[in-house]
């Protein structure tokens, strides 16, 4: 069973491609019911790199799991690089595998979205990897194949744990008039923070911080404070 955890789509992807690949399942870990993991063979957790380091509900996911008897397996999706993401992941689930693969970013907060050029490159060279990646699991080979980048032990420490005390802050989101009230942000945000209050959404306080909102917003209609104004949204559908 590969289980994934996905805001925009990424690594959704990478679980569906790798469990057609395997001849497995992939599944969303936010709706999974633990009962019927015992007999599975191989567990895979798939999941977006938030601040070189593995988002808290992946963790938190994780640590449900029994990984005794199995074959288990990482991949932090990232734009750039991982640091030591998988490495904090190994603390609370062991892993047999590790993997980083560079997908489109996603984090319009900092940085705008790439060119179309850059986001089909990545999917391109994650099609090739994904291929042996496949092959590694098939024959069970363990392996540690991660894009860290400079400085892996700074960020994945001092600026993940800013990121997480201070940058998960919901208080900057807000709609413009171009809000319909359809309340897709509310029914899909992983974190179910966003509540439809007279018609409109409202952030709670406990956010992934995934742009899941943001993203897949059909009216365009969500800012980030000043950051994600005229930005553009990233939707991997329209590159595949
Ligand atoms: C809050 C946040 C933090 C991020 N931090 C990193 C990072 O540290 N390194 C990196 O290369 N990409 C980073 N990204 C980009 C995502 O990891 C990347 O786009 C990922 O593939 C998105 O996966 P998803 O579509 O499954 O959500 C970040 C994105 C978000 C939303």
């Amino acid at each position: 069973m590969i289980f994934y955890f996905s805001g925009t789509g990424n690594s959704k992807w990478v679980a569906e491609q790798l469990a057609k690949k395997t001849n497995d399942k992939a599944r969303d870990m936010m709706s999974t019911n633990q009962d019927s993991l015992t007999k599975e063979e191989v567990i895979g957790i798939v999941f977006p790199i938030y601040a070189w380091s593995p988002p808290e509900p992946v963790i938190d996911f994780v640590k449900t799991l029994q990984a005794s008897g199995k074959f288990t397996f990482g991949i932090g999706t990232c734009a750039d690089e991982a640091g030591l993401a998988m490495e904090q992941l190994q603390k609370h689930f062991p892993l047999n595998s590790s993997y980083s693969i560079k997908m489109p970013n996603n984090y319009i907060i900092a940085s705008n979205v790439e060119s179309d050029e850059v986001i089909k490159g990545k999917i391109k060279k994650a099609e090739v990897q994904l291929d042996l990646i496949a092959e590694e699991i098939r024959s069970r080979k363990s392996v540690s194949r991660i894009t860290k980048g400079k400085m892996a032990t700074l960020k994945s420490s001092v600026i993940a744990f800013g990121f997480n005390k201070f940058g998960r802050t919901t208080k900057p989101f807000k709609v413009t008039d171009a809000c319909v009230g359809c309340s897709q942000c509310a029914t899909t945000c992983p974190a179910k923070t966003i509540e439809m209050i007279d018609g409109k959404p409202k952030w709670q306080e406990n956010c992934y911080q995934c742009l899941k909102c943001i993203h897949t917003c059909p009216a365009q209609a969500i800012e980030y404070g000043k950051g994600t104004v005229g930005r553009k949204r990233y939707d991997l559908e329209r590159y595949l």
